[in-house]
């Protein structure tokens, strides 16, 4: 870790291998403004092997806390001494914070997922049935989000069935994992579309997959936000579907890491999607 790293108290993070895209330092420095406040953000490049050593030279030098990214998100929970019930549910912490010497974790892409679909598409609440791809650390989260919102059938599709066999084996009487085929011919029983996977990104393949027979009510969520307007989410209001883009869920998802840091609640405006969006490439 550099010698220029000024930790102090109101000094937050975010700690990612890679992490100059992070897009955190943006959201966070926009509302240290708006605010009035006096804290910074910024990003800490981090191996895996130094990951344990750099959250303690923070600890030992009172920094307020971090955002965790790719590929840290699982390390960083072991290192926390208390972490919530979200953190623990989803085995992985990507917010920490300090708090009378001790390091907190949470896992606050639940709480992000939830509010960007409560932004959007307000009646996701009332779905009984999802169809989720993928079974990464993303989905994991949002499985957690959808059973404790109180969906009662999860259909888990994943190129890989037993990656997402063994997801589902921790929610067993909500999950069912499924292949693709086995999905497709699922979808009319769906409420609720979510793509985890890392289809639909730039420089991936699109996700492809039919939306025939689909809900007329069905909601689409796609959580990858570059680009912000995937193949999938086109095609789904093509068809005349509510569709909601993944942005949403990143700026929400800052909220409780910047209240536990500064004190304050910020709040996810128009204006700080715009800003944030016109970073994206279409
Ligand atoms: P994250 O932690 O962000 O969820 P991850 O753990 O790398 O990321 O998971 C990526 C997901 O995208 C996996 O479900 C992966 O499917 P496999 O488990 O079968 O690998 C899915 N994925 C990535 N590339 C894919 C592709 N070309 N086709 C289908 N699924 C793909």
């Amino acid at each position: 870790m550099t010698e220029s790293l000024n930790h102090a108290k109101n000094h937050a993070y975010v700690l990612g291998w890679p992490v100059k895209h992070s897009r955190s330092p943006k959201i966070h420095s926009y509302w240290l403004q708006q605010l009035g406040l006096s804290g910074t953000y910024g990003y800490i490049e981090v191996s895996p092997e130094n990951l344990a050593a750099t959250v303690s030279e923070l600890r030992a030098n009172g920094f307020a806390g971090a955002n965790i990214t790719v590929p840290h998100k699982e390390a960083v929970f072991a290192l926390c001494d208390t972490v919530t019930a979200q953190a623990k549910a989803v085995g992985a912490a990507n917010t920490i914070w300090l708090k009378d010497g001790m390091l907190h974790g949470d896992n606050t892409d639940i709480y992000g997922f939830a509010q960007n679909l409560t932004d959007f598409a307000p009646h996701w609440r009332t779905g009984q049935t999802a169809l989720v791809f993928g079974a990464g650390g993303a989905a994991r989260a949002i499985l957690y989000a959808l059973v404790s919102q109180g969906y009662s059938k999860i259909l888990l599709v994943n190129r890989g069935l037993e990656r997402a066999e063994s997801l589902a084996a921790h929610w067993p009487h909500y999950v069912e994992a499924l292949n693709w085929e086995s999905g497709l011919a699922r979808l009319p029983e769906a409420d609720l579309l979510v793509n985890t996977t890392s289809l639909g990104m730039s420089g991936q393949p699109p996700l492809k997959f039919p939306l025939e027979g689909a809900k007329a009510s069905l909601i689409i969520n796609d959580i990858v936000y570059v680009p912000l307007q995937t193949d999938l989410l086109k095609q789904a209001r093509s068809k005349g579907l509510t569709a909601v883009d993944g942005l949403g869920m990143l700026l929400h998802q800052a909220v409780p890491g910047f209240q536990h840091w500064f004190g304050k609640t910020p709040q996810v405006t128009p204006e700080l999607r715009g800003l944030i969006e016109h970073d994206i490439p279409l």
